[in-house]
């Protein structure tokens, strides 16, 4: 079985995987990082996003093989303390319910505003792809706009 050594959260890590296999089993089952969540496994609810290069990516479907040498940042390493301003916006306006997708909706929103600082109403329903059953949507879109006032 083939040795990968990957960036993920600023350190170098390694994992022994089948060339195939999704980057979510490996951040979850050999690097125990298990904030980011699988939901659908088809690239379809956005409950794996993580940041690739600062790109959110659907771990999901993305093998181990084709990470290379590109950085991968997980809920985990999104910031040090948990206090990013996005983070901080999702507390303030109380936006999980069961939370299951919330790691992935975090990690897009986080995306979103490193692309577009200070995005619209039809911008974030664009770009939020990410499904959440509970129906937090209004509540995310909330958030991302404060997440944006505390990022000026
Ligand atoms: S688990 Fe990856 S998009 Fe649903
Ligand atoms: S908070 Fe429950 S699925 Fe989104």
């Amino acid at each position: 079985m083939p040795s990968y050594t990957l960036s993920v959260n600023g350190e170098q890590m390694s994992a022994d995987a089948d060339a195939d296999t999704p980057l979510l089993w490996v951040l979850r089952d050999h690097l125990n990082l298990v904030g980011t969540k699988f939901g659908c496994g088809v690239a379809q609810c956005g409950a794996c996003t993580v940041h690739m290069n600062g790109m959110a990516m659907r771990s999901c479907v993305l093998p181990i093989s084709a990470v290379g040498d590109n950085k991968i940042v997980t809920i985990e390493g999104l910031s040090a303390a948990g206090d990013h301003p996005i983070q901080q916006a999702w507390e303030e306006l109380d936006v999980s319910q069961c939370g299951y997708c919330q790691a992935g909706q975090l990690m897009a929103a986080a995306a979103l505003l490193k692309n577009s600082p200070n995005p619209s109403d039809e911008e974030i329903d664009g770009a939020m792809t990410n499904i959440c059953r509970c129906g937090t949507h209004v509540r995310i879109r909330k958030a991302i706009h404060l997440a944006a006032e505390k990022l000026k």
